[in-house]
């Protein structure tokens, strides 16, 4: 797995501070009220403080020592009680009960594809009933796959697995599938500006 533990370390917010806007505008359009939920590869937890203080109680999973310790700070100093697990997210299935929300933003094309596989099975386990997952990753759009390297992220090197069309919605075929987009989106937050093909997907286990 790469460690994200040099890119955590370079300035305080490597990824943007702002939280996603996608999952924002998806828990208000469905009204999905505050629960358990999970922020998968939570990074330097823009996602996990957005939901905490919406009110969700939320999991943080984080296996970048630099990446937790900076959400569990945040969390401390404004009285969040994010629960901050410093490992990845098949090690500490075990802990995940009556989760109702769960986000992975840009975290499962940083997995093995075997691996991948494996979480996204996990992600349908612990969710409940009536539960939603908001999803987001890098497909063969994204000009890291391509090896455009003038328009690629300077992280595409540690992508392991670019998904294809309509890969992540097939995943989840046995959801309520309530948005699937795909499209290549311009990504300023961090490094020189480049590009994305994204995949963002909001569904509901049934
Ligand atoms: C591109 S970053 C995105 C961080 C965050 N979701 C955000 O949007 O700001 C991908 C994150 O996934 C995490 N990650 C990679 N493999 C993981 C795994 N097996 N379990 C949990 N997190 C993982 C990385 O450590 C990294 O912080």
């Amino acid at each position: 797995m790469m460690d994200f533990n040099n890119f955590y370390s370079k300035q305080e917010h490597y990824f943007s501070p702002k939280h996603s806007g996608g999952m924002a505008e998806f828990i208000e359009k469905y009204s999905v009220s505050a629960c358990r939920a999970v922020d998968l590869g939570a990074g330097e937890g823009r996602n996990s403080i957005y939901l905490s203080k919406l009110g969700f109680d939320v999991i943080a999973i984080e296996p970048s020592t630099v990446g937790a310790n900076k959400i569990k700070e945040y969390s401390d100093r404004n009285g969040l009680g994010i629960k901050v697990l410093n490992t990845d997210f098949i090690e500490c299935l075990d802990r995940l009960q009556n989760i109702g929300f769960l986000v992975s933003l840009t975290s499962l094309e940083h997995m093995e594809y075997s691996y991948m596989i494996e979480a996204i099975k996990s992600i349908k386990q612990i969710l409940n009933v009536g539960g939603y997952v908001y999803i987001m990753v890098f497909t063969e759009d994204d000009p890291g796959f391509k090896n455009e390297s003038e328009n690629a992220s300077e992280c595409s090197a540690f992508i392991k697995h670019y998904f294809k069309k309509n890969e992540l919605k097939n995943h989840f075929s046995d959801f309520e599938i309530l948005h699937y987009s795909e499209y290549i989106k311009e990504d300023n937050a961090h490094g020189p500006i480049h590009f994305h093909g994204k995949a963002k997907l909001f569904a509901k286990k049934i």
